[in-house]
């Protein structure tokens, strides 16, 4: 899919968070290796530490169902600079992605910043052995 069409996407899929005490929509949308599309949104609970953010909640629904081939995922936010991930979700993204791993961050008006996950979390910590 082109990155327009990814994008257009994205930005649909944030109407799906769970925001009622930030009223801040996230989403996100991981594209695997094979083409198919996994969005995410942050979902929020009353009880604040248990929110899951939209990157998290993506790749959850690809890993719970066997995909762990990745080749992007675009990250959008309703703010005037592009959002950027938090720490929480760089660490899943690095045990799941390739430092390479092409990461899209866009902004209300679709501009878009890219960066990979290897310049988001450089030096990290990937495996007990
Ligand atoms: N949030 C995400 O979903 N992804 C991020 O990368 C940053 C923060 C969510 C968590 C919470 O629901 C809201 O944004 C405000 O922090």
């Amino acid at each position: 899919m082109a990155t327009t069409n990814l994008i257009d996407k994205l930005v649909e899929n944030s109407q799906f968070a769970y925001v009622p005490y930030s009223h801040f929509p996230v989403s996100a949308l991981l594209v695997t290796k094979s083409g198919e599309i996994y969005t995410g949104v942050n979902i929020e609970n009353a009880s604040f530490g248990l929110t899951n953010c939209a990157e998290r909640t993506a790749i959850f629904k690809a890993v719970s169902e066997g995909v762990l081939d990745f080749t992007e995922i675009l990250i959008y936010g309703e703010t005037e600079q592009p959002i950027s991930p938090c720490g929480a979700c760089r660490q899943v993204m690095a045990e799941f992605f390739n430092p390479d791993l092409k990461v899209t961050l866009v902004a209300k008006d679709k501009s878009t910043v890219e960066t990979t996950v290897g310049e988001l979390l450089p030096y990290s910590f990937t495996d007990l052995k």
